[in-house]
């Protein structure tokens, strides 16, 4: 494909150079300038560089003087190991505020550090050592329930601020619903429905808390039918390509948390919710959802005495359109946004958006005891 660009290139240039390629010395020089793009291009191309996997340059070569100003945030661990492309923070998020990098030789200039909480060492032996820059801000990273939460001990006094997806961190990262400008009037098509109640589920592995969905899901079968995907119980990871789609397919769409706390729900609300599909949510009260969702977008099991009555109840549903249509009036209102699929999702997005944090943060900031905060 490289090769085909540079002969592209070579035509484009040619009109130009027309005159100057009569003369035989500069054609001579002008083919060796071609024969060194196609190098140059086929040596790009077959350099082993996915978007996904950045290149390794140090960051203080890729500084430009525009770039002064912004503040370095270093990203101390990749979570879990799991690489991306820091471009993505501009392409995808429109945040260029700062400037990213895994860099830690720029560790003395910068003014955030982000660490990933499952990356520390349970004697904090990997995590940066003294003397730490006086304006330099640490955050704790951390995107999992208490109940998945490992209490290393030692981190009292040593972050200053906190990114999760609680509402009183710091840091607060999770798929908000916006508020339209102006109301729209019959935008929303609903998708062909296949499926009346779905579930994706690739996790049940019971020390993460599962157990209680679980049970509900067994107990909701007996009334109800429930088309499964995910690994957990066919066997088969869906595909991310297929995410979108099967979630729109289902009129309903089994929402459980693995565990419940407060403010604790993830994306397995929000795909459901893009995607022309209603959630049937299990996690902390109906309250907490309504601080971050619209009432009638969703379906709670505590509305119900137990699975047989929420059955019964999407089978009604199930018959009457415009009691169904009901759930998606919401739309003219709001808006959500499609999370990104893929391993990297739920760490791209909270990376960018610490950064951008930093950019704008100019306190002092302090987190005295990190697990009393976030255990009670
Ligand atoms: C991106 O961010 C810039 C600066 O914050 C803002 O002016 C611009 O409108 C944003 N663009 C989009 C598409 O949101
Ligand atoms: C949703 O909230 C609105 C406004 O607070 C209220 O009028 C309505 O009754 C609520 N609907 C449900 C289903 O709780
Ligand atoms: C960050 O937190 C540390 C430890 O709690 C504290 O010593 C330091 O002064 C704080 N720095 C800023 C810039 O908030």
């Amino acid at each position: 494909m490289m090769l085909f660009l540079s002969f592209l290139l070579s035509f484009f240039l040619s009109p130009q150079m027309m005159a100057v390629l009569s003369k035989p010395s500069c054609l001579a020089k002008i083919s060796a300038i071609c024969l060194a793009v196609t190098f140059i291009a086929l040596f790009l191309y077959f350099e082993p560089q996915s978007p996904l996997c950045p290149s390794t340059s140090t960051l203080a070569d890729e500084l430009n003087a525009d770039d002064t100003e912004k503040p370095i945030f270093l990203l101390w661990f990749w979570p879990l190991g799991v690489r991306f492309d820091f471009k993505i923070c501009s392409t995808y998020f429109n945040i260029s505020s700062c400037i990213l990098t895994d860099d830690r030789s720029m560790y003395s200039r910068a003014e955030g550090v982000i660490i990933f909480h499952r990356d520390i060492d349970w004697h904090l032996n990997n995590i940066p050592k003294d003397p730490r820059p006086s304006f330099q801000k640490w955050i704790w990273f951390h995107v999992e329930s208490p109940t998945n939460t490992l209490k290393i001990p030692g981190l009292e006094n040593l972050f200053n601020l906190t990114l999760s997806y609680r509402r009183d961190a710091d840091i607060v990262v999770r798929n908000e619903v916006t508020v339209k400008k102006e109301e729209m009037k019959d935008v929303f098509v609903l998708p062909k429905k296949n499926n009346l109640l779905c579930w994706i589920v690739s996790n049940n592995v019971a020390s993460t808390g599962t157990s209680t969905r679980e049970k509900y899901y067994n107990e909701l079968s007996k009334h109800i039918k429930i088309e499964l995907f995910g690994s957990a119980h066919t066997g088969r990871r869906l595909s991310y390509e297929d995410y979108y789609p099967t979630l729109a397919s289902c009129k309903f769409y089994l929402s459980f948390e693995n565990s419940l706390h407060k403010d604790y729900f993830v994306e397995k609300v929000n795909g459901p919710l893009v995607a022309g599909s209603v959630p049937v949510v299990m996690g902390p009260p109906r309250e907490n959802y309504e601080q971050f969702i619209p009432n009638g977008s969703f379906i709670h099991i505590n509305d119900f005495p137990d699975a047989k009555s929420l059955a019964e109840f999407l089978q009604r549903l199930d018959k009457d359109d415009k009691a169904y249509m009901g759930y998606f009036e919401w739309r003219k209102y709001y808006k959500v946004v499609p999370h990104l699929l893929s391993m990297q999702n739920e760490f791209i997005h909270p990376i960018c958006l610490a950064c951008d944090h930093i950019s704008k943060d100019k306190e002092y900031h302090v987190v005295n005891d990190l697990y009393e905060w976030y255990f009670t």
